[in-house]
Protein backbone atom coordinates (compact mmCIF):
# COMPACT_ATOMS: atom_id res chain seq x y z
CA UNK A 1 0.00 0.00 0.00
CA UNK A 2 1.69 3.30 -0.88
CA UNK A 3 1.59 5.89 1.99
CA UNK A 4 -0.67 8.44 -0.10
CA UNK A 5 -2.70 7.64 -2.68
CA UNK A 6 -1.59 10.23 -5.88
CA UNK A 7 -5.66 11.45 -6.00
CA UNK A 8 -6.03 12.61 -2.48
CA UNK A 9 -5.24 15.96 -1.20
CA UNK A 10 -2.68 13.89 1.13
CA UNK A 11 -0.02 13.43 -1.96
CA UNK A 12 -0.70 16.97 -2.82
CA UNK A 13 0.69 18.25 0.74
CA UNK A 14 3.26 15.65 1.01
CA UNK A 15 4.57 16.82 -2.55
CA UNK A 16 4.76 20.28 -1.30
CA UNK A 17 6.48 19.25 1.77
CA UNK A 18 8.90 17.08 -0.77
CA UNK A 19 9.66 20.66 -2.96
CA UNK A 20 10.62 23.03 -0.09
CA UNK A 21 13.68 21.23 0.89
CA UNK A 22 15.01 21.42 -2.62
CA UNK A 23 14.00 25.19 -2.94
CA UNK A 24 15.71 25.93 0.35
CA UNK A 25 18.79 24.10 -0.83
CA UNK A 26 19.18 25.24 -4.59
CA UNK A 27 18.75 29.15 -2.59
CA UNK A 28 21.78 27.94 -0.47
CA UNK A 29 23.85 26.63 -3.20
CA UNK A 30 23.82 30.01 -5.01
CA UNK A 31 25.20 31.48 -1.81
CA UNK A 32 27.70 29.19 -1.71
CA UNK A 33 28.74 29.62 -5.05
CA UNK A 34 28.96 33.71 -4.94
CA UNK A 35 30.89 33.34 -1.84
CA UNK A 36 32.99 36.22 -2.56
CA UNK A 37 30.07 38.89 -2.79
CA UNK A 38 28.76 40.58 0.09
CA UNK A 39 25.98 40.08 2.40
CA UNK A 40 24.36 42.80 0.54
CA UNK A 41 24.36 41.77 -2.58
CA UNK A 42 22.95 38.49 -1.92
CA UNK A 43 20.13 39.47 0.67
CA UNK A 44 17.77 38.18 -2.05
CA UNK A 45 18.85 34.31 -1.55
CA UNK A 46 19.11 35.27 2.39
CA UNK A 47 15.48 36.01 2.09
CA UNK A 48 14.45 33.11 -0.08
CA UNK A 49 15.93 30.81 2.55
CA UNK A 50 14.30 32.64 5.64
CA UNK A 51 10.76 32.12 3.77
CA UNK A 52 11.28 28.32 3.41
CA UNK A 53 12.43 27.92 6.31
CA UNK A 54 10.22 29.82 8.20
CA UNK A 55 7.13 27.87 6.36
CA UNK A 56 8.82 24.66 7.04
CA UNK A 57 9.00 25.51 10.90
CA UNK A 58 5.08 26.27 10.67
CA UNK A 59 4.52 23.06 8.89
CA UNK A 60 6.10 20.91 11.35
CA UNK A 61 4.04 22.87 13.74
CA UNK A 62 1.05 22.22 12.06
CA UNK A 63 1.56 18.94 12.09
CA UNK A 64 2.58 18.39 16.00
CA UNK A 65 -0.50 20.08 16.58
CA UNK A 66 -1.78 17.61 14.57
CA UNK A 67 -0.55 15.14 16.03
CA UNK A 68 -1.62 15.83 19.90
CA UNK A 69 -4.92 16.87 19.14
CA UNK A 70 -5.08 13.22 17.92
CA UNK A 71 -3.34 11.58 20.61
CA UNK A 72 -6.00 10.45 23.34
CA UNK A 73 -3.30 10.30 25.80
CA UNK A 74 -1.96 13.35 25.58
CA UNK A 75 -3.66 15.52 28.61
CA UNK A 76 -5.53 19.01 27.70
CA UNK A 77 -5.13 21.30 30.82
CA UNK A 78 -8.69 22.75 31.23
CA UNK A 79 -8.96 26.51 33.55
CA UNK A 80 -10.98 29.28 33.56
CA UNK A 81 -10.37 32.08 31.83
CA UNK A 82 -11.66 35.19 29.86
CA UNK A 83 -12.48 34.58 26.36
CA UNK A 84 -13.93 37.40 25.12
CA UNK A 85 -10.56 38.90 26.20
CA UNK A 86 -8.71 36.49 23.81
CA UNK A 87 -10.70 37.03 21.27
CA UNK A 88 -9.92 40.82 21.46
CA UNK A 89 -6.14 39.50 21.52
CA UNK A 90 -6.67 37.67 18.15
CA UNK A 91 -7.86 40.62 16.54
CA UNK A 92 -5.31 43.07 17.79
CA UNK A 93 -2.80 40.59 16.50
CA UNK A 94 -4.71 40.68 12.97
CA UNK A 95 -4.87 44.21 12.66
CA UNK A 96 -2.26 45.21 10.15
CA UNK A 97 -3.31 42.47 8.18
CA UNK A 98 -6.68 43.63 7.78
CA UNK A 99 -5.17 47.27 7.61
CA UNK A 100 -2.83 45.90 4.26
CA UNK A 101 -6.08 44.33 2.57
CA UNK A 102 -8.50 47.62 3.73
CA UNK A 103 -11.05 44.86 5.62
CA UNK A 104 -14.13 46.16 7.23
CA UNK A 105 -14.56 44.52 10.51
CA UNK A 106 -17.55 43.66 12.51
CA UNK A 107 -17.76 42.57 15.91
CA UNK A 108 -20.57 41.67 18.47
CA UNK A 109 -18.37 40.14 21.64
CA UNK A 110 -20.44 39.67 24.23
CA UNK A 111 -18.02 41.13 26.81
CA UNK A 112 -16.34 38.80 29.85
CA UNK A 113 -17.59 35.52 28.88
CA UNK A 114 -15.56 32.98 31.14
CA UNK A 115 -15.11 29.52 30.00
CA UNK A 116 -13.11 26.42 31.25
CA UNK A 117 -11.26 25.58 28.63
CA UNK A 118 -7.73 25.51 26.66
CA UNK A 119 -7.07 29.17 26.39
CA UNK A 120 -3.49 28.55 23.83
CA UNK A 121 -5.76 25.80 21.87
CA UNK A 122 -8.62 28.30 21.60
CA UNK A 123 -6.69 31.29 20.63
CA UNK A 124 -5.02 28.78 17.98
CA UNK A 125 -8.79 28.01 16.64
CA UNK A 126 -9.39 32.02 16.75
CA UNK A 127 -5.73 32.26 14.96
CA UNK A 128 -6.69 29.72 12.14
CA UNK A 129 -10.10 31.15 11.10
CA UNK A 130 -9.48 35.02 11.22
CA UNK A 131 -6.32 34.48 9.09
CA UNK A 132 -8.21 32.13 6.68
CA UNK A 133 -10.90 35.31 7.09
CA UNK A 134 -8.38 38.01 5.94
CA UNK A 135 -6.30 35.76 3.40
CA UNK A 136 -9.77 34.33 1.44
CA UNK A 137 -12.19 37.71 1.40
CA UNK A 138 -11.18 40.19 -1.40
CA UNK A 139 -9.66 43.65 -1.05
CA UNK A 140 -12.05 46.31 0.88
CA UNK A 141 -13.85 42.59 2.17
CA UNK A 142 -15.92 42.33 4.90
CA UNK A 143 -15.49 39.88 8.32
CA UNK A 144 -18.45 39.79 11.12
CA UNK A 145 -17.00 38.59 14.14
CA UNK A 146 -19.67 37.31 16.95
CA UNK A 147 -19.64 35.88 20.33
CA UNK A 148 -22.83 34.63 21.97
CA UNK A 149 -22.81 32.98 25.17
CA UNK A 150 -26.35 30.75 26.21
CA UNK A 151 -27.34 28.93 29.41
CA UNK A 152 -25.24 25.87 28.32
CA UNK A 153 -23.11 26.66 25.48
CA UNK A 154 -20.75 29.38 23.58
CA UNK A 155 -20.84 30.47 20.11
CA UNK A 156 -18.19 31.97 18.09
CA UNK A 157 -18.75 32.57 14.87
CA UNK A 158 -16.61 34.50 12.18
CA UNK A 159 -17.95 35.38 8.25
CA UNK A 160 -16.41 36.82 5.35
CA UNK A 161 -17.38 38.46 2.19
CA UNK A 162 -15.77 36.79 -1.40
CA UNK A 163 -15.75 34.09 -3.42
CA UNK A 164 -16.69 31.61 -0.39
CA UNK A 165 -16.51 27.89 -0.96
CA UNK A 166 -18.35 25.78 -3.82
CA UNK A 167 -20.69 23.16 -2.80
CA UNK A 168 -18.81 20.15 -3.61
CA UNK A 169 -15.86 21.66 -1.90
CA UNK A 170 -17.93 22.34 1.54
CA UNK A 171 -17.33 18.68 3.12
CA UNK A 172 -13.62 18.26 1.84
CA UNK A 173 -12.14 21.64 3.39
CA UNK A 174 -11.85 19.87 7.10
CA UNK A 175 -9.72 17.34 5.57
CA UNK A 176 -6.26 17.66 5.89
CA UNK A 177 -3.93 18.98 2.72
CA UNK A 178 -7.72 19.92 1.33
CA UNK A 179 -7.46 23.23 -0.52
CA UNK A 180 -10.31 24.11 -2.68
CA UNK A 181 -9.98 25.98 -6.11
CA UNK A 182 -5.88 25.54 -6.62
CA UNK A 183 -5.74 28.46 -8.73
CA UNK A 184 -6.87 30.32 -6.04
CA UNK A 185 -4.77 28.70 -2.99
CA UNK A 186 -1.86 28.70 -5.01
CA UNK A 187 -1.65 32.64 -4.83
CA UNK A 188 -1.99 32.07 -1.20
CA UNK A 189 0.53 30.09 1.24
CA UNK A 190 -0.66 27.57 3.53
CA UNK A 191 -0.83 23.64 3.15
CA UNK A 192 -4.75 22.95 3.86
CA UNK A 193 -3.78 22.06 7.31
CA UNK A 194 -5.40 24.95 9.11
CA UNK A 195 -9.25 23.88 9.20
CA UNK A 196 -8.37 20.15 10.13
CA UNK A 197 -6.42 21.02 13.34
CA UNK A 198 -9.23 23.62 14.11
CA UNK A 199 -11.51 20.89 14.02
CA UNK A 200 -9.34 18.43 15.67
CA UNK A 201 -8.95 21.07 18.68
CA UNK A 202 -12.39 21.67 18.91
CA UNK A 203 -13.43 18.20 18.57
CA UNK A 204 -10.86 17.29 21.59
CA UNK A 205 -12.37 20.19 23.51
CA UNK A 206 -16.06 18.31 23.08
CA UNK A 207 -17.67 21.24 21.07
CA UNK A 208 -18.79 21.03 17.16
CA UNK A 209 -17.45 23.31 14.19
CA UNK A 210 -19.28 23.45 10.96
CA UNK A 211 -18.76 26.03 7.65
CA UNK A 212 -21.67 27.31 5.45
CA UNK A 213 -20.84 29.42 2.46
CA UNK A 214 -22.97 30.91 -0.82
CA UNK A 215 -20.55 30.85 -3.33
CA UNK A 216 -19.39 34.68 -4.37
CA UNK A 217 -21.13 36.05 -1.28
CA UNK A 218 -19.39 34.57 1.81
CA UNK A 219 -17.94 32.05 3.76
CA UNK A 220 -18.71 31.55 7.63
CA UNK A 221 -17.56 29.29 10.39
CA UNK A 222 -19.34 28.24 13.28
CA UNK A 223 -18.05 26.60 16.64
CA UNK A 224 -19.70 25.79 19.56
CA UNK A 225 -18.26 24.94 23.25
CA UNK A 226 -20.13 23.48 26.05
CA UNK A 227 -19.52 26.04 29.15
N1 LIG B 1 -12.81 31.97 5.00
C1 LIG B 1 -12.69 31.23 3.88
N2 LIG B 1 -13.21 31.67 2.71
C2 LIG B 1 -13.11 30.92 1.60
N3 LIG B 1 -12.47 29.73 1.54
C3 LIG B 1 -11.91 29.25 2.67
C4 LIG B 1 -12.00 29.98 3.90
N4 LIG B 1 -11.36 29.26 4.85
C5 LIG B 1 -10.91 28.14 4.25
N5 LIG B 1 -11.23 28.14 2.94
C6 LIG B 1 -10.94 27.05 1.96
O1 LIG B 1 -10.63 25.88 2.71
C7 LIG B 1 -9.30 25.44 2.39
C8 LIG B 1 -8.65 24.84 3.62
O2 LIG B 1 -8.35 25.86 4.58
P1 LIG B 1 -7.11 25.65 5.56
O3 LIG B 1 -7.23 24.27 6.14
O4 LIG B 1 -7.06 26.79 6.51
O5 LIG B 1 -5.87 25.63 4.59
P2 LIG B 1 -5.05 26.79 3.84
O6 LIG B 1 -5.57 28.13 4.31
O7 LIG B 1 -3.64 26.53 4.21
O8 LIG B 1 -5.31 26.56 2.38
C9 LIG B 1 -8.60 26.67 1.83
O9 LIG B 1 -7.56 26.32 0.96
C10 LIG B 1 -9.72 27.39 1.10
O10 LIG B 1 -9.93 26.80 -0.16
MG1 LIG C 1 -5.65 28.45 6.44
Amino acid sequence: MPLFSQSTPEWGGFFCIQNLFPHVKANYDVLLANREETIESQIKWLNYIKIGTDRMAKLINDLLSLAQMEDMSFEIQKVPFNISNAIHDVILSMEAAMTDKKIQLTCSIEPDVMVKSDPERIKQVITILFENAVKYTDEKGKIDLSLKKSKRHIVFSIKNSGKGIAKQDLPKIFDRFYRADPSRTQETDGYGLGLSIAKAIIERLGGEIRAESVENEYAAFTWTLGL
